[in-house]
Parts: structure tokens; C-alpha cells; sequence
């Protein structure tokens, strides 16, 4: 269980916002297989404010995709507030403020991961948030912005004043990017540091690792990220490995193509059939992955309709079958 301010959420694992993959399909699939709270992509208060048609569409949720964060982008106050007044329209349970986003372009507009670098602006810009909304408010960080300034402790204690509700944090710092080992230790101090609920993100990829963050840690929950692409299956094997310590059974074939042609279908349903089905190109090589199916992810790449993806999924348990 975890406790974000007044949110009581029946699981210690959160579906971690992600650009680019966090939509409504992959939320609801990823609920299917029990996961308990999401969050949105990352949406850019400033994109927000000015009504942007894709960042609207970001947005977009339905009664079976809650409890539901929203995570906003940010740097200017004014805009914030404004963006926040923006969401208190839609039904979100939650919002998490980013700053922890490694990617040169929003970094490089003050944003995400560049006020780690700025603890009294991140603290200003989250008490603007927490002043202008009744939902519990979080932020997400990370270990720091590079090896020689890991300032996790000092930027939650910051966040905590500010009046957050809980903290995420990638126990990467941003010159890491995605690589190289999460430092478990920083997360056990922040934690230690703090009185609020603090949720480990990093190398949550499967069942053994993710109760590795909550041993080493000591965390209230763990955001699942990487761990999800094409294996929403992680949130009902890591609820039963944590009960049982057993290790977890993998899905059949005939399951992972039923979940394939489902995440195809939510995916046309909700971005038509063009989009939809170039959309799942990934996520059919995610699916496929350690599959001998070399030749069927090429072709899955250059798919275009919802009939040619469908027999490449069949043609996948065909050929893995035999
Ligand atoms: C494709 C991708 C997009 C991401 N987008 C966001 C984002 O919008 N907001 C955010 O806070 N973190 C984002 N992240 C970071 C993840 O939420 C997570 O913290 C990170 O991947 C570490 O977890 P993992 O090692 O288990 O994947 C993204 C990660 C990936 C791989």
C-alpha cells in the first residue's frame, strides 16, 4: 500500500510516467495485468498553456484509468500556475511535478533535470503548484546532476518544505542518463532523510530487481519504467513474487499474443489505424524480445496495417511454437 497525502493506492508499484509510451493503451493495458496507479507523459506547462492539440490529447482518460497522476514540465511560475489551473478541469488524483529529466533540449530551457542544479527555484516552482491545487502534489528527481554534485538529500528536503506529498527518484544522476548501475545508497538516504513517502525508480525491470530496491532501500514504492515495455505481465508477477518469493512464471505464448493483439487494438482504437499500428512497432520487438523472430521484427517494422501486424503476431506463436 502507499500513501500519497490523501491518495491511498492498493499497491507499492507505480506505472512511472514515460514520454512517448505512458498513454491511455499502454495505461490500460498495464492495469490489466495489475497495476494500481499511473502517471501521465510528461506534459509541458508551457504547451499546455497554449492549448497545444497533442498535449490536450496527452491528457486524455477514462474511468478505468485511475488513480491517475499528471506529470507537468516547467520552469516559470506564472506559466505553472496557469497550467495547474488548466488541469483542475480533469480528473487527475495526483500531480508530479518533473524534475528529473535528463534530455538536452528541456535542460537546456532551465526545465527537468536542470533544477536539480537550482534547489531554490525547484522549491519556489513546486510551492507554486502545492498553493494552486488540492491533489496531493509530488516531485521526481534524481540522484543529482552529475557525480560531483549529488544533492538528492538537499532537493527533497527542499521538496518536503515545499509541502510535497512524496518523492520519486531515479537513482541515476542526469550525465548518466539511462546508464551505468543505480546508486541504491542515495535512495536509502533521501529516504532516511525524509518524512514523506519517497518511491525508488531505476533498473525496475523485473521481480528479483524491484524487491532489491525496496530491500536496499528501504523505499515506500517502486515506479516501474523500462520493466513494463512489452511485459505489463511485471506488475502481477512482482505482487505474487513479493508475497511467495517464488519465482515468477512467465506467460505463455498464447498470452503474450493475446496481450499483443489487445495493446494493438487500444492503440488503434485510440490513435486510428496509421498511427496505431506504427506505434506498435516497437512494442511488437519489446514482445518478441529473446524470441528467434529476427526477420518477423524486421517486417514488423515496415507493417503499416492492422491485418499485416496480426499475422506477423500469428506468424510469431506459429514460428516459436514449432
Ligand atoms: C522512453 C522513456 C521516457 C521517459 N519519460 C519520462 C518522463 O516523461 N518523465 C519522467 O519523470 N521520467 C521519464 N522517464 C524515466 C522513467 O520514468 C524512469 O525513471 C527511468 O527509466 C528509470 O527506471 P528504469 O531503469 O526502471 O527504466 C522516461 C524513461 C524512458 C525510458
Amino acid at each position: 500500500m502507499l500513501l500519497i497525502g490523501q491518495l491511498r493506492i492498493a499497491s507499492s508499484l507505480v506505472l512511472s510516467p514515460m514520454a512517448g509510451i505512458s498513454d491511455l493503451p499502454f495505461r490500460l493495458l498495464n492495469r490489466s495485468f495489475g497495476c494500481e496507479f499511473a502517471f501521465t507523459e510528461m506534459i509541458s506547462a508551457n504547451a499546455l498553456v497554449r492549448a497545444n492539440k497533442n498535449t490536450l490529447k496527452m491528457l486524455s482518460a477514462n474511468t478505468d484509468d485511475s488513480p491517475l497522476g499528471v506529470q507537468i514540465l516547467g520552469n516559470d511560475p506564472d506559466v505553472i500556475r496557469r497550467a495547474i489551473d488548466i488541469l483542475s478541469g480533469y480528473s487527475f488524483n495526483a500531480i508530479d511535478f518533473n524534475a528529473a529529466c535528463p534530455v538536452q533540449k528541456v535542460v537546456s530551457c532551465g526545465e527537468g533535470a536542470a533544477l536539480l542544479r537550482e534547489p531554490v527555484k525547484m522549491q519556489k516552482l513546486l510551492q507554486a503548484i502545492v498553493s494552486n491545487t488540492d491533489l496531493p502534489v509530488t516531485v521526481k528527481i534524481r540522484s543529482g546532476w552529475d557525480q560531483t554534485s549529488v544533492n538528492a538529500v538537499e532537493i527533497g528536503i527542499a521538496a518536503q518544505d515545499a509541502g510535497a506529498a512524496g518523492l520519486f527518484i531515479h537513482g541515476r544522476t542526469r550525465s548518466q542518463g539511462y546508464r551505468g548501475k543505480v546508486d541504491y545508497t542515495i535512495i536509502r538516504t533521501v529516504k532516511e532523510s525524509l518524512e514523506i513517502p519517497v518511491i525508488g525508480s531505476g533498473d525496475a525491470l523485473t521481480p528479483e530487481l524491484i524487491r532489491k530496491m525496496f530491500d536496499e532501500t528501504g523505499c515506500d514504492g517502486v515506479a516501474v519504467a523500462r520493466g513494463a515495455f512489452g511485459n505489463p505481465w511485471i506488475f502481477r508477477e512482482t505482487v505474487d513474487y513479493l508475497k511467495s518469493g517464488r519465482t515468477p512464471v512467465r506467460p505463455g505464448l498464447s498470452e503474450i499474443a493475446e496481450t499483443m493483439k489487445k495493446h494493438l487494438d487500444l492503440l488503434i482504437s485510440y490513435y486510428g489505424e496509421n498511427t496505431g499500428v506504427i506505434l506498435f512497432r516497437k512494442f511488437y520487438a519489446w514482445y518478441s524480445r529473446g524470441m528467434p523472430a529476427k526477420r518477423l521484427r524486421q517486417q514488423a517494422f515496415q507493417a503499416a496495417a492492422r491485418d499485416e501486424m496480426l499475422h506477423l503476431i500469428g506468424a510469431l506463436q506459429a514460428s516459436v511454437t514449432v
